[in-house]
């Protein structure tokens, strides 16, 4: 079990103006920032971090969307942090989220979700080392 995991808040919530309610949101479920910053993604950058769903039907809507505007990566820990940050911001689609979870009180629809997080231990270093060098996160370091 990790204890790390990456949280974007995406492009439609940053444009919400909700980046502080989702920031304490996640703080006050236990989470620590590592890592923050705000930034605008390329299209290259974009493109990459989501490789995985290349073949799907929403691949190119979904890079342009996450190119759409700046959106802020975060690296959390917390014990068990990929699954009590995905319990946390509940399923892809608002609709069949929680409520109370990120998705259910923020996103409009499962592609313009609000937010995003890592799906495994594996892919939380990879997605962080995504956006964070080893220097930013060696700096920033918070005990
Ligand atoms: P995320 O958790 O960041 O991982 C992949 C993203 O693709 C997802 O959130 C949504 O933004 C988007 N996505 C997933 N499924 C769909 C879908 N069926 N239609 C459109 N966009 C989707």
């Amino acid at each position: 079990m990790g204890n790390k995991t990456l949280a974007i808040i995406k492009p439609d919530a940053v444009r919400k103006n909700l980046v502080g309610q989702i920031i304490a949101k996640i703080t006050e479920a236990g989470f620590k920032i590592k890592a923050m910053k705000m930034v605008r993604l390329t299209k290259e950058s974009a493109g990459g971090f989501y490789e995985v769903h290349k073949a799907r039907p929403f691949y190119n809507d979904l890079v342009e969307y996450m190119t759409s505007g700046p959106c802020v990566p975060i690296a959390l820990e917390k014990e068990n942090a990929v699954e009590d940050y995905r319990k946390l911001i509940g399923a892809t689609d608002p609709d069949q989220a929680a409520p109370g979870t990120i998705r259910k009180l923020y996103a409009a629809n499962k592609a313009e979700n609000a937010v995003h997080g890592s799906d495994s231990d594996e892919n939380a270093a990879i997605e962080i080392a995504h956006f964070f060098s080893r220097k930013e996160l060696l700096e920033n370091y918070v005990d």
